[in-house]
């Protein structure tokens, strides 16, 4: 029976072997669904208690900075609690190890330990936080970075951008986005009188990192100022309208009225003739279709010499006095 003497012994050293098995020395089982919880560079492993175990444990937790030390170091001994916080025993840019074991009175479990953990790549970014300022139509978004535990964001993630996303309180379907914003600070001129709500994610230029997305604020707007080309424009439009309208109005007015009072001065006799009842008609003759009977012609010739018009006057006068007679 050779052959299952040496199957025997096969198996054992594939027990010895493979990680996470409790069958070899350890009386204790191991700690279960080890992790890790990172946001902002804060750093804390928990665990489940060992399946099917009762009774009173305690738990000893430890961290390797890969490269720099060979060796563990404790932080967290003899607790009950089933977490433990390294956040201030670790580097912004350290990569790291961790494992946990459960401890009775001398007995203890094998070792579980995590998978590598680059602290600057893998932790999680929470969310920025987002203020809201409206002024008139306009929306102040400011914009502060997530803060860190263990370093100014800054220092980590300097080329920083911030994706906007926004609606109209009501309408969560139609989203405006805004991506790639590189300011704190971003004044958006929405509609007056309506309410917007904001969603902002912060994204790194280094690994690529999303943070979590900020709680959603919303601010209404108010009554929104004219723009100054809006008014411009108006003006514009309305000088186009009326500077016309007024030019025809006292073009017509200029017209009627040296219609009816001619600029040239008549001679005295010829006004009083004009005033005189009988003859006054002569004022509306000019408009009216003309009788036949009465015409008196008047040249009135500006310029030239008083004798001059005063003959020329006469002359029509007597003429047309003539012709009547
Ligand atoms: C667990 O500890 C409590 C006191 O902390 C003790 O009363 C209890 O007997 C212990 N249980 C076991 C199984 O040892
Ligand atoms: C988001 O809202 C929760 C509860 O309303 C609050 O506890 C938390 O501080 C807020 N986060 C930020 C970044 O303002
Ligand atoms: C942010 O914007 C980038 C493009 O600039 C896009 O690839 C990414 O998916 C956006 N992330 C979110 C959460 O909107």
């Amino acid at each position: 029976m050779q052959s299952t003497v040496f199957t025997i012994s096969f198996v054992k050293l594939l027990c010895l072997t493979l990680p996470g098995m409790t069958a070899v020395s350890a009386e204790l089982p191991s700690p279960s669904n080890i992790r890790i919880t990172s946001i902002n560079m804060g750093l804390v492993l928990e665990w489940d208690p060992p399946q099917n175990h009762m009774g009173n444990l305690t738990y000893r937790s430890e961290y390797k900075w890969k490269s720099i030390r060979n060796s563990y170091r404790v932080v967290c001994l003899d607790t009950t609690a089933l977490c433990c916080d390294f956040t201030s025993h670790l580097n912004k840019f350290g990569v790291y190890t961790f494992q946990v074991r459960a401890e009775r009175e001398g007995e203890t479990s094998h070792w579980v330990e995590t998978k590598e953990f680059v602290m600057d790549e893998h932790t999680t970014l929470g969310p920025p936080s987002v203020t809201l300022v409206s002024s008139g139509a306009n929306i102040e978004v400011s914009i502060e970075d997530p803060v860190l535990r263990i370093s100014e964001f800054k220092e980590i993630y300097n080329h920083a951008t911030f994706n906007i996303t926004y609606w109209k309180e009501g309408q969560e379907k139609k989203v405006k986005r805004m991506n790639g914003i590189q300011l704190h600070e971003v004044v958006l001129e929405l509609e007056q009188w309506t309410r917007y709500c904001f969603q902002v994610w912060v994204v790194t230029e280094r690994f690529f990192k999303q943070s979590q997305p900020s709680n959603v604020t919303c601010e209404s707007t108010a009554k929104g100022k004219d723009r100054p080309w809006v008014m411009a424009l108006g003006m514009f439009v309305v000088m186009a309208v009326s500077v016309p309208l007024v030019v025809l109005a006292f073009w017509h007015c200029y017209r009627v009225v040296s219609f009816l009072r001619p600029k040239v001065k008549l001679p005295g006799h010829f006004t009083v003739y004009l005033l005189d009842p009988q003859c006054s008609s002569i004022l509306a003759l000019q408009s009216s279709p003309q009788p036949d009977e009465v015409y008196h012609e008047v040249s009135i010739m500006p310029g030239g010499t008083e004798t001059e018009r005063e003959s020329a006057l006469w002359w029509t006068e007597h003429k047309a006095h003539n012709q009547t007679d």
